[in-house]
C-alpha cells in the first residue's frame, strides 16, 4: 500500500502529527511519502498512491488558502481515496466544517473522502499554550494517532459530522482568506532586532518574503500562516493588526510532568480540553 501525505504546516504541528500516522503505517508495511505544500513544490504524484492524506492546520475555521488552492490544482483522479489529518489550537467542534471547500473541489474531480481526523496541538497564533499543555497535547496525539492510522490502513470510514453552527462559522470567517493578502502587507521586521538570517524568507510557503538590504520585505501573497514570525529566532516580526495574537518560538513537547491535574490545563475552554484529553487516553485528576 502506498500512502502519499501532502502536508502544510507552518510551525510544525501538523507535520509532527502526520509523522505519527506515517510511522504507524510504515510499521504496518505501507510505503509512505510526504510532500510539503509550498508554492515552489512540484505536482504531487497522486495517481501513483493508493491513499492520499492531506494534512493542514485549521486557519479561521477553514483549511488554509494554499491547501484549498492545491486541492483545486490536483489532477482528476477517479475513485482516489483520501483522508484529512488536521490540527487546531482548540478542541471545539466549530472547527468540524473546515474541509468543506477543499472537499467540494476534490469531489468534482472524482476523489472519495473516507475520513477526517482532528488533533489539537498548541496554538501558533492567538496565545501561547504553556509547556505543560504542549506536553499533554503531544502525548494525546501519540496515544491515538496509531489507531487512527490503523483505520486508514484498513480503509475504514471515519467521517466528521459538522453541525450547522460549524458550517455557518466556517462560511463567515472565510473572509479572513480574502483579507489576509492585505493584512499581510502590514507585517514588518524590527530592524534593531532582525539579524538578517533570512529564515523567514526561506520558510514562507508562499515565497512572499524577499530579503532587501538585509531585512525582510513582505509581498501581497500572505496567507497568515505565521511561519515567518513564529520561527523568527529574535522575535523581530510584527504581524500587523494580528500582532496581539503573535506567538513566537518552538514548543518543547517534553513528556508530561508527573502529577499534572486539571488545574494545569489552560483556563480558556478548560472543560473541553479536559474532555479531549480523556478521549485521547489522558485522565487528569481534579487535584
Ligand atoms: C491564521 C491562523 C488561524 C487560525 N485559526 C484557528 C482556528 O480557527 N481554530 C483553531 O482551533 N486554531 C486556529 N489556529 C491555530 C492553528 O490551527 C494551530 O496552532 C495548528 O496546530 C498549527 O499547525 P502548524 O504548526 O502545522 O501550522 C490558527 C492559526 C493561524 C496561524
Amino acid at each position: 500500500m502506498k500512502v502519499l501525505f501532502v502536508v502544510f504546516s507552518a510551525s510544525g504541528n501538523t507535520m509532527k502529527v502526520c509523522g505519527l500516522f506515517a510511522d504507524r503505517l510504515k510499521e504496518r508495511g505501507a510505503e509512505c511519502e510526504t510532500v510539503r505544500i509550498r508554492k515552489d513544490m512540484s505536482a504531487p504524484d497522486v495517481a501513483a498512491a493508493d491513499v492520499l492524506v492531506i494534512g493542514y492546520p485549521v486557519h479561521g475555521f477553514n483549511a488554509p488558502q494554499n491547501v484549498v488552492d492545491l486541492a483545486k490544482d490536483l489532477p482528476e483522479c477517479k475513485d482516489k481515496v483520501y483522508y484529512v489529518v488536521k490540527t487546531s489550537g482548540e478542541p471545539l467542534h466549530v472547527n468540524d466544517a473546515s474541509s468543506r471547500v477543499m472537499d467540494r473541489a476534490l469531489k468534482k474531480k472524482g476523489y472519495v473522502k473516507k475520513g477526517e481526523f482532528h488533533y489539537v496541538m498548541p496554538y501558533n497564533m492567538i496565545f501561547r499554550h504553556s509547556d505543560d499543555m504542549a506536553s499533554l497535547l503531544w502525548q494525546a496525539a501519540k496515544n491515538t494517532a496509531p489507531s487512527d492510522a490503523d483505520a486508514i490502513f484498513a480503509g475504514e470510514e471515519r467521517q466528521l459530522k459538522a453541525s450547522p453552527l460549524a458550517v455557518a462559522t466556517r462560511f463567515v470567517v472565510a473572509i479572513e482568506h480574502k483579507a489576509m493578502p492585505y493584512m499581510g502587507r502590514l507585517f514588518k521586521a524590527d530592524k534593531e532586532k532582525c539579524v538578517s538570517c533570512g529564515k523567514c524568507a526561506k520558510l514562507c510557503p508562499m515565497l512572499n518574503i524577499e530579503m532587501k538590504d538585509g531585512t525582510p520585505s513582505f509581498g501581497k501573497d500572505c496567507i497568515g500562516c505565521t511561519a515567518c514570525s513564529f520561527n523568527c529566532p529574535t522575535d523581530a516580526i510584527s504581524i500587523g493588526i494580528l500582532n496581539g495574537w503573535r506567538v513566537n518560538g518552538a514548543y518543547k513537547f517534553a513528556p508530561p510532568r508527573e502529577g499534572l491535574t486539571r488545574k494545569d490545563v489552560c483556563a480558556y475552554w478548560r472543560g473541553v480540553y479536559v474532555r479531549y484529553f480523556r478521549e485521547h487516553g489522558i485522565d487528569l485528576k481534579k487535584k
